[in-house]
């Protein structure tokens, strides 16, 4: 028996569904019963109603898909598998801003760990941003974390002042201008699509700043042929298979987001065989954490 015909019995045996973010490795995307980013994958978390969910991407995403279906299983094939940039916002240090700074709205992108999540007022996702920002009075005081890119594109976009909290990309954020326009000789006419965790100059100088979900909307709807792509490896794998007909060029190799990658074929079949690891959130963490993705949901 191959190892994926143990994972669709497994699935089978336990009634799980798995989900995958658009940076996971082309053969576990293959084995998905639904691949998305972000927002989409928090939506069909609420929505799939199943006993087990497989989440195949990191670790903050699968509490979020916990936190909107908490009577599920909620299964992260490889515990390493964390964001960076979520662990650049502590919550004690977001709690404590919120203590000192009572007349701000907290506003954290969904890359954000669940305990800093119970500290704020809203969410948002890449795919969500402009709509959540743009949900909120303008004379409003805005604390932005933990992403000062997709923060500061966002002040630049709307017009509107926030502060920005420190954290980044540490894959996006290398990300360079001097790319781009290497890439535009290369590929003279090819349209440079990049993701808005990207520093601002390398926004100014593309063609769209997109999600993973915009980017991949985007290829499908255009009548354009070539496109030099700003963003993780993984969204290539879709990118190819669905539009076999346009060619794809990555602007910068090592843009390899490690910790998605280290979801393999074996630790799927592992974790539905030892249904392990299983998210598990403290009852009140979990109530306080759901309210500002909820809030995003409603809009
Ligand atoms: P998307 O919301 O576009 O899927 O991006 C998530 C992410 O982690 C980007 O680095
Ligand atoms: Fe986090 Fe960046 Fe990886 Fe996305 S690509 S999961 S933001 S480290």
């Amino acid at each position: 028996m191959t190892i994926i015909d143990e994972i669709r019995q497994l699935k089978a045996q336990h009634n799980a569904v798995i989900l995958a973010h658009n940076y996971v490795n082309g053969e576990i995307q293959d084995i998905a019963d639904f691949c998305g980013d972000s927002l989409e994958l928090s939506i069909k978390a609420k929505d799939v109603k199943a006993p087990v969910i497989v989440f195949c991407g990191v670790r903050f995403m699968a509490e979020t898909a916990k936190l909107l279906s908490p009577d599920s299983i909620v299964l992260l094939p490889n515990s390493d598998a964390g964001c960076p940039m979520a662990d650049m916002a502590d919550a004690g240090e977001v709690a404590a801003f919120r203590k000192e700074n009572p007349d701000s709205l907290l506003v954290a992108y969904v890359n954000s760990t669940a305990a800093v999540k119970a500290n704020v007022d809203i969410c948002c996702t890449s795919g969500n941003v402009e709509k959540v920002l743009n949900s909120i009075p303008a004379e409003k005081k805005v604390m932005f974390l933990p992403d000062r890119n997709l923060g500061g594109n966002m002040v630049n976009k709307l017009e509107r002042s926030m502060e920005l909290w420190r954290g980044y990309c540490p894959i996006h954020n290398k990300v360079t201008v001097e790319t781009i326009t290497e890439a535009r000789k290369a590929h003279p006419g090819a349209v440079v699509l990049v993701h808005p965790e990207c520093q601002v100059d390398v926004i100014a100088a593309c063609d769209h700043a997109l999600s993973t979900g915009g980017i991949l909307k985007y290829v499908r709807e255009s009548t354009e042929t070539e496109f030099i792509i700003g963003t993780e490896c993984g969204i290539l794998h879709r990118l190819r298979k669905e539009n076999p007909g346009k060619k794809f060029y990555s602007l910068q190799p090592e843009l390899v987001c490690v910790d998605m990658k280290k979801i393999t074929l074996e630790n799927v079949r592992d974790c539905l065989k030892n249904m392990s690891e299983q998210i598990e959130l403290p009852e009140d963490l979990m109530k306080s954490a759901v309210r500002p993705i909820e809030a995003m949901l409603a809009l």
